[in-house]
């Protein structure tokens, strides 16, 4: 977790740092800081607990600058969160931010203690950066050197970025884990853990790969692999618009990425449907035969509200494509002895495409005899996307608030027109062309949705002091409740719980009382009546029901219905989170709570 961005120009970077960092804290928000060299070649530090509009605020009444300098912003790992503990660490003339884990920190720190280092932070940061400290002063070697070294005494997740104030043009970044982008400016060089935090300043961009080293000075980088060659990585043009990232007329990210979800949808079948409504993913085209035809079985991976989506398409894969396939969390998948099933297929799923969990997991895979694997994911250039076979990206644009929504629907409109081209291959014909027809009503569907926000306040409102919700829903609105939890729990930090609805009388029953409020999803379906019984049930014991439905029912006080439009069977469950994540929204809109950063969370979680 945690972001980096660091600079090297011939002009004053403070604001870029700032604003940089500010991008990126969506990363983990505990606390952060900056260090510049300034033109006298003394180290300005400047560290703050809390959001990072503390140290904007902080470093606007000093009025330093420098031309050479970075910026982190810190989810705790390694020591609470305090001043002492925020990056950047220093040893000496060694600057260092860092993000990721490094396991074997406590060895190397009674090490570097017996050494005569003086450790002021809990952190494994501290530790590399009085290793960095240490190597370079044994035999006087080049900051490069040095960084080879070091990196091999350490074992665990250390992307990084390094000034040595002795020679203050250059920046040293190494990739470890995490990912490191490098801005190309006109006049200056710039580093940083994702683009969206230098897309005020370039839209050119160099991702470095695993095992990396780059030496990035005002007009010129240098890349060396993990074999220490010099290297040439591609220059990507961004496509990605900065006006994407902004909040606009909404008070938050989450209201605003709620709102878009019509128009990120129809970006996505617009990106992969062909003028003669055809499915085109231009990634698999020429081998999607060679690989969906022979799979007998897919497995999906992923974590989350990412997971979340996998268990819908599961439904969608067996029933409509008829070809069986497993969901499991990615920390569970890469921890265990696996069975692969013959001809099998991996999917990963992911928003960020730097999900530790997620990424262990396809390494993992990779070397078990899975067929192939492709990864759905929202951001180009991730982690996930180059270390897997196959991509297709989700068009959902950039996603700020931690709490995902818009990727969300979007990863299911990729996964039901996976499940059409598969269908195709199998020569239903039928079934593909009534899936694209039906995920082309989608967005007007989402629309009308959306226009019922007030009704969804009020419900908001009657919820905000409870302090225990379940969900529940059958087949595949099952995992659409267990998404609506999740949403509560994350930003309106209520304990919510989902069950499909037939456990509930093999268990969860026992909870019901006046004070259990019970959210049930329940459209029409061949499930509906089994579902009625359900609320029966509920309704005896004295739970106060809400059912989101489109039908209308003949029920008792502590009923009520929130009666929506009517949908086509194939995308209903999309369209149902939609009021889920409205209800989660106001009732921690109602709550007062950090909407978009939630405590304890970050948007990409890359550690393990
Ligand atoms: C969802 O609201 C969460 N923020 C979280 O569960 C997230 O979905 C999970 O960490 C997976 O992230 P990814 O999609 O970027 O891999």
């Amino acid at each position: 977790m945690c972001g980096i961005v660091a600079a090297v120009t011939r002009y004053n970077i403070i604001n870029i740092l700032l604003e940089g960092i500010k991008k990126l804290e969506y990363r983990g928000y505990d606390s952060s800081g900056l260090a510049v060299v300034d033109h006298k070649n003394n180290i300005i530090r400047i560290r703050c607990v809390g959001k990072v509009n503390e140290l904007i605020k902080e470093v606007n009444k000093k009025k330093i600058s420098g031309h050479i300098g970075m910026a982190h912003t810190r989810w705790a790992t390694h020591g609470k969160i305090s001043k002492e503990n925020t990056h950047p660490h220093i040893s000496s003339n060694i600057i260092v931010v860092h993000n990721g884990v490094i396991n074997n920190n406590s060895i190397l720190r009674v090490f570097l203690k017996k050494q005569g280092y003086i450790f002021y932070s809990d952190t494994d940061t501290e530790v590399i950066a009085h290793l960095l400290h240490w190597e370079q002063n044994k035999k006087k070697d080049s900051l490069q050197q040095t960084i080879r070294k070091s990196i091999k005494k350490l074992h665990g997740n250390y992307s990084m970025v390094v000034i040595d104030k002795n020679n203050p043009f250059q920046l040293i970044a190494a990739r470890s884990g995490s990912p490191l982008v490098i801005g190309l400016g006109e006049e200056g060089n710039f580093i940083a853990s994702d683009q969206i935090a230098l897309l005020h300043i370039t839209k050119r961009f160099v991702y470095l790969e695993e095992g990396d080293v780059a030496i990035v000075k005002k007009k010129e980088i240098n890349i060396f692999n993990r074999k220490n060659f010099k290297i040439e990585r591609k220059v990507t043009i961004s496509n990605l618009q900065y006006k994407s990232a902004k909040k606009g007329k909404y008070s938050h990210y989450m209201e605003k990425e709620i709102y878009e979800q019509p128009i990120s949808i129809r970006n996505t079948l617009k990106h992969y449907l062909k003028e003669n409504n055809s499915i085109y993913f231009p990634e698999l085209e020429s081998k999607e035969k060679n690989i969906f035809y022979h799979a007998e079985h897919i497995q999906i991976v992923a974590c989350g509200t990412s997971y979340n989506a996998a268990l819908v398409s599961k439904y969608w894969f067996e029933s409509l494509a008829n070809i069986p396939c497993d969901v499991e969390i990615a920390s569970e998948f890469s921890s265990r002895k696996l069975a692969v099933r013959k001809k099998s297929f991996l999917i990963t799923l992911s928003q960020s495409g730097e999900t530790a969990d997620t990424l262990s997991a396809l390494r993992y895979a990779k070397k078990l005899g899975y067929l192939g694997n492709l990864t759905i994911c929202n951001m180009e250039g991730s982690s996930l996307v180059k270390e897997s076979d196959f991509h297709i990206l989700t068009q959902a644009g950039i996603e700020i608030g931690v709490a995902s929504t818009k990727s969300f629907t979007t990863q299911l409109t990729v996964l039901l027109m996976l499940v059409a081209k598969i269908a195709d291959f199998k020569k239903k014909y039928f079934i593909s062309k009534k899936i694209i027809h039906s995920l082309s009503t989608l967005p007007s569907q989402i629309e009308k949705i959306l226009k019922k926000n007030e009704l969804i306040k009020t419900i908001a409102n009657k919820l905000s002091n409870k302090k225990n919700i379940l969900f529940l829903g059958r087949g595949e609105y099952y995992p659409i409740a267990i998404e609506g939890a999740l949403k509560i729990k994350e930003i309106a930090y209520i304990h919510a719980e989902a069950y499909p609805a037939g456990e509930l009388k093999h268990g969860p029953l026992a909870l019901i009382d006046e004070n259990m409020t019970v959210i049930i999803i329940a459209p029409k379906n061949l499930l509906l009546e089994k579902i009625q019984n359900n609320i029966k049930e509920i309704c005896l014991r004295g739970g106060l029901i809400y059912v989101f439905s489109d039908q209308d029912f003949d029920c008792e006080d502590n009923v009520h219905i929130i009666k929506l439009p009517k949908v086509q069977e194939l995308i209903a469950p999309i369209f149902y989170i939609i009021p889920l994540q409205l209800l989660a929204y106001y009732i921690a809109l109602s709550k007062g709570k950090n909407i978009d950063q939630p405590r304890h969370l970050a948007k990409s979680v890359t550690v393990e």
